[in-house]
Protein backbone atom coordinates (compact mmCIF):
# COMPACT_ATOMS: atom_id res chain seq x y z
CA UNK A 1 0.00 0.00 0.00
CA UNK A 2 3.08 2.09 0.20
CA UNK A 3 2.30 3.32 -3.35
CA UNK A 4 -1.17 4.58 -2.29
CA UNK A 5 -2.88 2.17 -4.27
CA UNK A 6 -4.96 -1.02 -2.55
CA UNK A 7 -7.32 -3.76 -2.80
CA UNK A 8 -10.95 -4.04 -0.33
CA UNK A 9 -10.67 -7.30 1.46
CA UNK A 10 -11.58 -9.10 4.46
CA UNK A 11 -10.02 -7.37 8.04
CA UNK A 12 -11.73 -9.91 10.40
CA UNK A 13 -14.28 -12.25 11.44
CA UNK A 14 -16.68 -13.24 13.64
CA UNK A 15 -19.50 -15.29 14.48
CA UNK A 16 -21.70 -16.34 17.37
CA UNK A 17 -24.61 -19.16 17.15
CA UNK A 18 -27.02 -20.08 19.62
CA UNK A 19 -25.92 -22.53 22.45
CA UNK A 20 -29.69 -24.25 22.13
CA UNK A 21 -29.79 -26.94 19.98
CA UNK A 22 -32.40 -28.46 17.86
CA UNK A 23 -31.74 -31.70 16.78
CA UNK A 24 -33.95 -33.84 13.99
CA UNK A 25 -35.09 -36.21 16.54
CA UNK A 26 -36.09 -33.12 18.73
CA UNK A 27 -38.32 -32.12 15.30
CA UNK A 28 -39.86 -36.25 15.05
CA UNK A 29 -41.34 -35.12 18.04
CA UNK A 30 -43.33 -32.03 16.76
CA UNK A 31 -43.91 -32.42 13.30
CA UNK A 32 -44.99 -35.66 10.98
CA UNK A 33 -40.37 -36.46 9.51
CA UNK A 34 -37.89 -38.22 10.35
CA UNK A 35 -33.92 -38.20 11.18
CA UNK A 36 -33.31 -40.15 8.18
CA UNK A 37 -35.83 -37.95 5.75
CA UNK A 38 -34.19 -34.84 7.00
CA UNK A 39 -30.44 -35.89 6.94
CA UNK A 40 -31.10 -37.72 3.14
CA UNK A 41 -33.41 -34.54 1.73
CA UNK A 42 -31.03 -32.16 3.48
CA UNK A 43 -27.68 -33.02 5.16
CA UNK A 44 -28.74 -31.19 8.12
CA UNK A 45 -28.87 -33.10 11.94
CA UNK A 46 -29.15 -29.91 13.70
CA UNK A 47 -29.88 -26.55 13.92
CA UNK A 48 -29.36 -23.78 17.20
CA UNK A 49 -32.18 -22.31 18.30
CA UNK A 50 -32.06 -18.55 20.07
CA UNK A 51 -33.92 -18.01 23.33
CA UNK A 52 -37.44 -16.90 22.19
CA UNK A 53 -37.15 -13.85 24.82
CA UNK A 54 -33.38 -12.67 23.30
CA UNK A 55 -33.20 -10.15 20.77
CA UNK A 56 -31.40 -11.39 17.05
CA UNK A 57 -29.31 -8.29 17.64
CA UNK A 58 -27.85 -9.98 20.75
CA UNK A 59 -26.00 -12.44 18.38
CA UNK A 60 -25.27 -9.22 15.70
CA UNK A 61 -23.74 -7.52 18.27
CA UNK A 62 -21.36 -10.57 19.75
CA UNK A 63 -20.39 -11.16 15.78
CA UNK A 64 -19.55 -8.21 15.37
CA UNK A 65 -17.14 -7.70 18.84
CA UNK A 66 -15.80 -11.02 17.92
CA UNK A 67 -14.76 -10.12 13.91
CA UNK A 68 -13.35 -6.39 15.03
CA UNK A 69 -11.31 -7.91 17.44
CA UNK A 70 -9.69 -10.21 15.26
CA UNK A 71 -9.41 -7.65 12.67
CA UNK A 72 -7.35 -6.02 15.36
CA UNK A 73 -9.54 -2.60 15.62
CA UNK A 74 -11.79 -1.33 18.12
CA UNK A 75 -15.51 -0.28 17.76
CA UNK A 76 -14.91 3.33 17.43
CA UNK A 77 -12.30 2.50 14.23
CA UNK A 78 -15.85 1.76 12.32
CA UNK A 79 -16.73 3.92 9.83
CA UNK A 80 -19.95 2.33 8.74
CA UNK A 81 -22.51 -1.00 9.48
CA UNK A 82 -24.68 -2.59 7.70
CA UNK A 83 -26.80 -5.75 8.41
CA UNK A 84 -28.39 -7.61 6.11
CA UNK A 85 -31.58 -9.31 8.02
CA UNK A 86 -34.73 -10.90 7.36
CA UNK A 87 -36.18 -11.41 10.55
CA UNK A 88 -35.06 -7.47 12.82
CA UNK A 89 -36.20 -7.52 15.53
CA UNK A 90 -37.25 -4.07 14.68
CA UNK A 91 -38.25 -2.24 11.52
CA UNK A 92 -36.98 0.76 13.29
CA UNK A 93 -34.99 1.40 15.00
CA UNK A 94 -32.69 -1.36 12.51
CA UNK A 95 -31.05 -3.78 13.59
CA UNK A 96 -27.56 -1.94 12.73
CA UNK A 97 -28.28 0.87 15.03
CA UNK A 98 -28.54 -1.31 17.53
CA UNK A 99 -25.69 -2.95 17.44
CA UNK A 100 -24.04 -0.21 17.14
CA UNK A 101 -24.90 1.27 20.38
CA UNK A 102 -24.40 -1.98 21.45
CA UNK A 103 -20.58 -2.12 20.83
CA UNK A 104 -19.79 1.66 20.77
CA UNK A 105 -19.25 2.04 17.58
CA UNK A 106 -20.24 5.52 18.08
CA UNK A 107 -18.57 7.69 14.94
CA UNK A 108 -20.15 4.78 12.57
CA UNK A 109 -23.57 5.33 10.23
CA UNK A 110 -25.51 2.36 10.18
CA UNK A 111 -28.20 0.80 7.82
CA UNK A 112 -30.12 -2.16 7.49
CA UNK A 113 -30.76 -3.98 3.87
CA UNK A 114 -32.50 -7.06 3.00
CA UNK A 115 -31.56 -9.33 0.67
CA UNK A 116 -33.21 -12.55 2.45
CA UNK A 117 -30.35 -15.34 2.05
CA UNK A 118 -28.35 -13.23 -0.58
CA UNK A 119 -27.94 -10.21 1.79
CA UNK A 120 -24.58 -10.66 3.00
CA UNK A 121 -23.22 -11.07 -0.98
CA UNK A 122 -25.22 -7.96 -1.17
CA UNK A 123 -23.77 -6.35 1.66
CA UNK A 124 -19.97 -7.05 0.95
CA UNK A 125 -20.36 -5.72 -2.52
CA UNK A 126 -21.79 -2.43 -1.06
CA UNK A 127 -19.60 -2.05 1.87
CA UNK A 128 -16.57 -2.59 -1.02
CA UNK A 129 -18.34 0.53 -3.23
CA UNK A 130 -18.47 3.17 -0.10
CA UNK A 131 -14.72 2.09 0.51
CA UNK A 132 -13.18 2.43 -3.33
CA UNK A 133 -15.53 5.51 -3.74
CA UNK A 134 -13.66 7.13 -1.11
CA UNK A 135 -16.60 8.26 0.42
CA UNK A 136 -15.98 10.04 3.46
CA UNK A 137 -12.84 8.68 3.89
CA UNK A 138 -14.79 5.45 5.20
CA UNK A 139 -11.75 2.67 6.15
CA UNK A 140 -13.65 0.47 7.86
CA UNK A 141 -17.06 -1.07 7.25
CA UNK A 142 -18.63 -3.57 9.45
CA UNK A 143 -21.23 -6.61 7.81
CA UNK A 144 -23.28 -8.77 9.89
CA UNK A 145 -25.63 -11.37 8.52
CA UNK A 146 -27.60 -12.02 11.43
CA UNK A 147 -31.04 -14.17 11.53
CA UNK A 148 -33.39 -15.42 14.21
CA UNK A 149 -35.29 -17.42 11.79
CA UNK A 150 -36.70 -19.67 14.66
CA UNK A 151 -38.85 -16.65 15.12
CA UNK A 152 -40.18 -16.37 11.78
CA UNK A 153 -40.71 -20.00 11.18
CA UNK A 154 -44.14 -22.20 11.47
CA UNK A 155 -43.63 -25.32 14.00
CA UNK A 156 -46.42 -26.84 12.26
CA UNK A 157 -44.89 -27.11 8.56
CA UNK A 158 -42.73 -29.90 8.34
CA UNK A 159 -41.71 -28.60 4.73
CA UNK A 160 -40.15 -25.66 6.23
CA UNK A 161 -39.61 -25.72 9.98
CA UNK A 162 -36.86 -28.60 9.61
CA UNK A 163 -34.30 -26.65 7.41
CA UNK A 164 -33.99 -23.63 9.05
CA UNK A 165 -31.76 -22.34 12.62
CA UNK A 166 -30.30 -19.06 14.05
CA UNK A 167 -27.07 -17.09 13.89
CA UNK A 168 -24.89 -14.20 12.98
CA UNK A 169 -21.67 -14.14 11.01
CA UNK A 170 -19.38 -10.73 10.71
CA UNK A 171 -16.68 -9.38 8.98
CA UNK A 172 -14.76 -6.30 9.25
CA UNK A 173 -13.98 -4.86 5.49
CA UNK A 174 -11.29 -2.53 4.69
CA UNK A 175 -7.60 -2.02 2.76
CA UNK A 176 -5.20 -4.94 2.00
CA UNK A 177 -2.39 -5.15 -0.39
CA UNK A 178 -3.19 -4.15 -3.85
CA UNK A 179 -4.11 -7.14 -5.80
CA UNK A 180 -6.15 -8.91 -2.99
CA UNK A 181 -9.49 -8.90 -1.00
CA UNK A 182 -12.68 -8.54 -3.30
CA UNK A 183 -11.67 -9.22 -6.98
CA UNK A 184 -15.36 -8.64 -8.88
CA UNK A 185 -19.19 -9.40 -7.54
CA UNK A 186 -22.00 -10.59 -9.40
CA UNK A 187 -25.30 -9.52 -7.81
CA UNK A 188 -28.56 -10.44 -9.19
CA UNK A 189 -32.64 -10.47 -8.74
CA UNK A 190 -36.05 -11.97 -10.47
CA UNK A 191 -38.85 -10.64 -8.60
CA UNK A 192 -40.78 -12.32 -10.89
CA UNK A 193 -40.62 -15.51 -8.96
CA UNK A 194 -40.84 -13.61 -5.42
CA UNK A 195 -43.90 -15.24 -4.80
CA UNK A 196 -41.64 -19.07 -3.87
CA UNK A 197 -40.33 -17.83 -0.94
CA UNK A 198 -42.31 -15.40 1.43
CA UNK A 199 -42.16 -13.61 4.84
CA UNK A 200 -44.84 -10.96 5.41
CA UNK A 201 -44.88 -7.99 7.27
CA UNK A 202 -46.99 -7.25 9.65
CA UNK A 203 -48.48 -3.92 7.08
CA UNK A 204 -49.97 -7.07 5.05
CA UNK A 205 -53.98 -6.90 6.26
CA UNK A 206 -55.95 -9.81 6.15
CA UNK A 207 -58.72 -8.31 4.07
CA UNK A 208 -56.33 -7.27 1.62
CA UNK A 209 -57.33 -9.17 -1.36
CA UNK A 210 -54.34 -10.48 -2.96
CA UNK A 211 -52.76 -11.85 0.09
CA UNK A 212 -52.49 -15.25 -0.03
CA UNK A 213 -54.21 -18.15 3.06
CA UNK A 214 -50.46 -18.87 4.34
CA UNK A 215 -49.43 -15.34 4.17
CA UNK A 216 -52.91 -14.84 6.69
CA UNK A 217 -50.52 -17.07 9.54
CA UNK A 218 -47.11 -14.29 9.37
CA UNK A 219 -44.68 -16.87 8.89
CA UNK A 220 -41.60 -18.47 6.42
CA UNK A 221 -43.11 -20.09 3.78
CA UNK A 222 -41.52 -21.56 0.43
CA UNK A 223 -42.36 -23.28 -2.42
CA UNK A 224 -39.17 -25.73 -2.13
CA UNK A 225 -39.06 -27.59 -4.94
CA UNK A 226 -39.06 -24.71 -7.43
CA UNK A 227 -36.35 -22.69 -5.06
CA UNK A 228 -34.60 -25.86 -5.32
CA UNK A 229 -34.06 -26.12 -9.02
CA UNK A 230 -33.56 -22.38 -9.39
CA UNK A 231 -30.63 -21.94 -6.48
CA UNK A 232 -28.57 -25.15 -8.61
CA UNK A 233 -28.75 -22.68 -12.05
CA UNK A 234 -27.82 -19.60 -9.66
CA UNK A 235 -25.24 -21.33 -8.13
CA UNK A 236 -23.46 -22.11 -11.13
CA UNK A 237 -23.92 -19.16 -13.03
CA UNK A 238 -22.67 -16.77 -10.35
CA UNK A 239 -19.83 -18.69 -9.38
CA UNK A 240 -18.78 -18.81 -13.29
CA UNK A 241 -19.64 -15.23 -13.66
CA UNK A 242 -17.17 -13.75 -10.84
CA UNK A 243 -14.32 -16.26 -12.50
CA UNK A 244 -15.13 -14.74 -16.45
CA UNK A 245 -14.93 -11.60 -14.89
CA UNK A 246 -11.58 -11.91 -13.48
CA UNK A 247 -10.48 -14.30 -16.39
CA UNK A 248 -10.20 -17.36 -14.00
CA UNK A 249 -11.59 -20.73 -14.54
CA UNK A 250 -12.87 -23.25 -11.65
CA UNK A 251 -9.36 -25.05 -11.29
CA UNK A 252 -7.92 -21.47 -10.46
CA UNK A 253 -10.13 -21.77 -7.33
CA UNK A 254 -9.04 -23.03 -3.81
CA UNK A 255 -13.10 -22.68 -1.53
CA UNK A 256 -15.94 -22.60 -2.44
CA UNK A 257 -18.17 -21.36 0.22
CA UNK A 258 -22.08 -21.36 -0.57
CA UNK A 259 -24.91 -20.21 1.15
CA UNK A 260 -25.60 -23.47 3.65
CA UNK A 261 -29.36 -24.20 2.12
CA UNK A 262 -29.38 -27.89 1.35
CA UNK A 263 -26.63 -30.51 0.55
CA UNK A 264 -27.83 -31.72 -2.47
CA UNK A 265 -28.04 -27.90 -4.18
CA UNK A 266 -24.31 -27.82 -3.31
CA UNK A 267 -24.23 -31.05 -4.48
CA UNK A 268 -25.47 -30.37 -7.77
CA UNK A 269 -23.78 -27.12 -7.83
CA UNK A 270 -20.40 -29.25 -7.51
CA UNK A 271 -21.58 -31.97 -10.19
CA UNK A 272 -22.38 -28.73 -12.97
CA UNK A 273 -19.39 -26.85 -11.99
CA UNK A 274 -17.10 -29.86 -11.86
CA UNK A 275 -15.30 -29.13 -9.17
CA UNK A 276 -13.85 -30.97 -6.19
CA UNK A 277 -15.97 -31.94 -3.57
CA UNK A 278 -13.28 -31.12 -1.02
CA UNK A 279 -13.11 -28.13 -2.23
CA UNK A 280 -16.59 -26.33 -1.42
CA UNK A 281 -17.19 -25.99 2.50
CA UNK A 282 -20.16 -27.26 4.60
CA UNK A 283 -21.19 -26.63 7.32
CA UNK A 284 -25.07 -27.58 7.04
CA UNK A 285 -25.59 -30.62 9.26
CA UNK A 286 -24.49 -28.03 12.54
CA UNK A 287 -26.58 -25.38 12.05
CA UNK A 288 -28.97 -25.77 8.91
CA UNK A 289 -30.02 -22.80 6.77
CA UNK A 290 -29.10 -19.31 8.35
CA UNK A 291 -30.29 -17.77 6.16
CA UNK A 292 -27.89 -14.47 5.37
CA UNK A 293 -25.66 -15.55 8.24
CA UNK A 294 -24.74 -18.82 6.44
CA UNK A 295 -21.78 -17.53 4.52
CA UNK A 296 -19.70 -15.78 7.09
CA UNK A 297 -20.28 -18.36 9.72
CA UNK A 298 -19.19 -20.97 7.38
CA UNK A 299 -16.03 -18.68 5.94
CA UNK A 300 -14.95 -18.31 9.34
CA UNK A 301 -15.26 -21.89 10.28
CA UNK A 302 -13.02 -22.53 7.08
CA UNK A 303 -10.77 -20.12 8.17
CA UNK A 304 -10.38 -21.23 11.63
CA UNK A 305 -10.17 -24.51 10.08
CA UNK A 306 -6.70 -23.96 8.16
CA UNK A 307 -8.57 -24.35 5.03
CA UNK A 308 -7.46 -20.56 3.39
CA UNK A 309 -4.00 -19.74 2.85
CA UNK A 310 -2.79 -15.96 1.49
CA UNK A 311 -3.62 -15.84 -2.47
CA UNK A 312 -6.39 -18.38 -2.24
CA UNK A 313 -8.81 -17.68 -4.40
CA UNK A 314 -12.55 -18.11 -3.11
CA UNK A 315 -15.63 -17.88 -4.31
CA UNK A 316 -18.16 -17.24 -1.76
CA UNK A 317 -21.93 -17.56 -3.84
CA UNK A 318 -25.35 -16.80 -2.24
CA UNK A 319 -29.22 -17.35 -3.32
CA UNK A 320 -32.68 -17.23 -1.39
CA UNK A 321 -35.80 -14.89 -1.15
CA UNK A 322 -36.48 -11.86 -3.64
CA UNK A 323 -35.59 -14.46 -5.29
CA UNK A 324 -31.99 -13.03 -5.42
CA UNK A 325 -28.21 -14.39 -5.80
CA UNK A 326 -25.15 -13.32 -6.00
CA UNK A 327 -21.70 -13.99 -5.86
CA UNK A 328 -18.47 -12.55 -4.46
CA UNK A 329 -14.69 -13.46 -5.63
CA UNK A 330 -11.76 -12.77 -3.13
CA UNK A 331 -8.47 -13.32 -3.20
CA UNK A 332 -7.11 -14.11 0.16
CA UNK A 333 -4.86 -11.21 1.93
CA UNK A 334 -4.12 -12.51 5.12
O1 LIG B 1 -32.26 -20.30 1.71
C1 LIG B 1 -33.40 -20.14 0.94
C2 LIG B 1 -33.40 -21.10 -0.11
N1 LIG B 1 -34.07 -22.30 0.29
C3 LIG B 1 -33.68 -23.44 -0.20
O2 LIG B 1 -32.70 -23.48 -0.89
C4 LIG B 1 -34.50 -24.69 0.00
C5 LIG B 1 -34.68 -25.36 -1.32
N2 LIG B 1 -35.52 -26.55 -1.29
C6 LIG B 1 -35.18 -27.67 -0.62
O3 LIG B 1 -34.17 -27.72 0.05
C7 LIG B 1 -36.04 -28.89 -0.79
O4 LIG B 1 -36.96 -28.65 -1.83
C8 LIG B 1 -36.81 -29.32 0.48
C9 LIG B 1 -35.84 -29.87 1.50
C10 LIG B 1 -37.56 -28.13 1.05
C11 LIG B 1 -37.80 -30.42 0.14
O5 LIG B 1 -37.13 -31.52 -0.45
P1 LIG B 1 -37.71 -32.18 -1.78
O6 LIG B 1 -36.85 -33.32 -2.10
O7 LIG B 1 -37.83 -31.08 -2.81
O8 LIG B 1 -39.12 -32.72 -1.32
P2 LIG B 1 -40.56 -32.35 -1.85
O9 LIG B 1 -40.96 -30.97 -1.45
O10 LIG B 1 -40.64 -32.69 -3.33
O11 LIG B 1 -41.42 -33.38 -1.07
C12 LIG B 1 -41.28 -34.80 -1.26
C13 LIG B 1 -42.17 -35.50 -0.24
C14 LIG B 1 -43.58 -34.94 -0.18
O12 LIG B 1 -44.47 -36.01 0.05
P3 LIG B 1 -45.32 -36.66 -1.16
O13 LIG B 1 -46.14 -35.53 -1.71
O14 LIG B 1 -44.28 -37.16 -2.14
O15 LIG B 1 -46.10 -37.74 -0.49
C15 LIG B 1 -43.57 -34.06 1.04
O16 LIG B 1 -44.84 -33.92 1.64
O17 LIG B 1 -41.64 -35.33 1.06
C16 LIG B 1 -42.63 -34.83 1.95
N3 LIG B 1 -42.00 -34.01 2.96
C17 LIG B 1 -41.54 -34.53 4.12
N4 LIG B 1 -41.53 -35.77 4.61
C18 LIG B 1 -40.96 -35.96 5.80
C19 LIG B 1 -41.75 -32.69 2.93
N5 LIG B 1 -41.13 -32.32 4.08
C20 LIG B 1 -40.99 -33.44 4.82
C21 LIG B 1 -40.43 -33.69 6.07
N6 LIG B 1 -40.43 -34.96 6.53
N7 LIG B 1 -39.86 -32.72 6.82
Amino acid sequence: MSNGKFGIGILGLGTYVPDKVLSNYDLEKMVDTSDEWISKRTGISERRILDKDIPAFEMGAIAAKRAIEDAGLTAEDIDLIIVATETPDYLTPSSSCTIQNIIGAKRAAAFDMNAACSGFMYGITVAKQFLENGFCGYKNILVIGCEALSKAVDYEDRATCILFGDGAGAMVIGKVEEGYGILTSHLGADGGEGHNITLPCFTMKEEDKNIREHDNKRVLWMNGSEVFKFAVRVMEKSTLKVLEDKNLTIDDVSLIVPHQANIRIIEGAIKRLNIKREKVFSNLHKYGNTSSASIPIALDEAVKEGMVKKGDNIVMVGFGGGLTWGAVLIKWSK
